[in-house]
């Protein structure tokens, strides 16, 4: 017998925590900052009603539908097509190897807030706090090696029962929290010029690029693509509903998402921090929104464990689907697998981790940076792909009149099934494609150039 969720609330909490991460706190309000402001998020949300949330349907039908992990559920309904499962696999490596980056970034700055180091608003300061951490190659690899192990331990001990009833407490805090922050930010003075950037699209901003990230980005936020969902999916009773299940997580993710822009934006107008700032405007900009608060330091560490938390849910997942592929098709044995795969991400990692700092000009190829390489690669390729075939293969291959059969088989009615079918088939593919497209010529000209 396989494995199931205890209860739908035990599913849900899965994935969202999976989709809650890093990608909402700390990608998404600088990804906005780079990328033009409300006309990313416009383009995000845009994309999120027509793509993302018929995609997550698609991908935890196809899940439970198969009730097996990505690689073998693609295999059983046509084993031509087992190689997109693989593609996930891949791409997890890729993501947790920066993500453990990031995920070592934030351990450093829960150390940092402990000792009270960040407790000030000056952006010179925070940014000098950044910039040494950036170049200390051993301190980096050190909390990056820690937030791996933190991972693989959780992964192997099975302990993800604990972990679930933590995400209970945890999770709704971290929401809380953010909403305190966000709050803060908005009062702060002079941070009405933030608001207007987040929320006024300035449609001259829009080009082929800032669609490409919007797209990734909400690939990447909502963890579709590499086949975290359809594995979730796969332990789901069929008696659960997946319609609104599905609806939820999106709608979770992406109001965490748009609370983080908002704890982070108008605070970054009010104090005077930069706004293209790139991946170091979380950790320049957020202590200083909690030096200006009544309990600041208390905040400011609870938030950076808050967001470990959030960080790990996250990170488990992605190494999941790759374990589950070598213990499932390959039939390896789990716990060494495991630590492969780790040292593995481990060493991929280390590159990433020395991005910012003395590797900042290094390139395997081309002129990215390892970080903005795996960064690229995942976001805009590998999880984009992905998302394409899944649409595809769902589509044309098991074909949506099997997918609505199986969403109505827990006894509702999918009144909107020949819209959803619609977009599956046609809109979709069709949308993504066109954006891979330029997201494929733009990859391969950052790397010959
Ligand atoms: N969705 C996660 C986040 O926002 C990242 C992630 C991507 C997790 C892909 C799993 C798979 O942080």
């Amino acid at each position: 017998m396989r494995d199931k969720w205890s209860s739908k609330v035990g599913f849900i909490l899965a994935a969202a925590g999976s989709a809650v991460g890093l990608g909402n706190i700390w990608k998404f309000p600088y990804s906005v900052g780079t990328n033009g402001g409300g006309v990313f998020v416009a383009l995000y949300i845009l994309f999120l009603i027509t793509i993302g949330c018929p995609l997550m349907l698609a991908a935890i039908t196809l899940g439970r539908k198969t009730q097996k992990s990505v690689f073998g559920a693609y295999k059983s309904i046509d084993h031509r097509w087992s190689f997109v499962g693989a593609l996930g696999v891949v791409c997890g490596f890729f993501i947790l190897a920066f993500y453990s980056t990031v995920g070592g970034w934030v351990l450093y700055y829960f150390k940092s807030a402990i000792t009270g180091k960040l407790n000030t608003t000056d952006p010179n300061i925070l940014g000098d706090i950044f910039a040494q951490l950036m170049n200390s190659p051993k301190e980096l690899i050190f909390y990056q090696c820690i937030f791996l192990i933190v991972t693989i331990v959780i992964v192997l001990k099975g302990i993800s029962n604990g972990i679930e009833k933590a995400s209970k407490i945890m999770m709704p805090a971290l929401f809380v929290m953010l909403i305190i922050i966000a709050i803060r930010s908005i009062t702060l003075k002079g941070s009405l010029e933030g608001i207007r950037f987040l929320f006024t699209p300035d449609f001259s901003k829009l080009n082929m690029d800032v669609a490409m990230n919007a797209l990734g980005q909400m690939f990447f936020s909502l963890s579709i693509g590499m086949g975290v969902m359809v594995t979730y999916g796969s332990y789901l009773d069929k008696k659960v509903n997946i319609l609104d299940t599905a609806l939820m997580i999106p709608v979770i993710d992406t109001a965490v998402a748009l609370i983080a822009g908002l704890a982070t934006i108008p605070a970054v107008f009010a104090l005077g921090f930069e706004v293209g700032e790139g991946p170091k405007l979380m950790f320049v900009t957020l202590p200083a929104v909690f030096a200006s608060m009544p309990m600041g330091t208390l905040f400011c560490i609870v938030f950076f464990l808050l967001v470990i938390f959030a960080a790990l849910t996250s990170s488990i997942s992605m190494l999941e689907v790759a374990i589950s592929y070598f213990v499932d098709e390959k039939k390896k044995d789990r716990v060494k697998s495991t630590l492969l795969i780790g040292l593995v991400i481990f060493l991929l990692g280390i590159p990433a981790s020395l991005s910012m700092g003395p590797w900042e000009n290094v390139s395997f190829i081309g002129k990215l940076n390892f970080f903005d390489l795996y960064d690229k690669l995942t976001s805009n390729i590998l999880l984009t792909t992905g998302a394409f075939f899944l649409c595809v293969f769902v589509g044309w291959v098991l074909k949506t009149e099997e997918a609505i059969k199986e969403i109505e088989s827990s006894n509702v009615t999918f009144t909107l099934a020949p819209v959803w079918s619609f977009l599956i088939k046609y809109i979709v593919p069709i949308a993504i494609f066109i954006i891979l497209i330029s997201a494929y010529k733009d990859f391969i000209l950052s790397l010959l150039l």
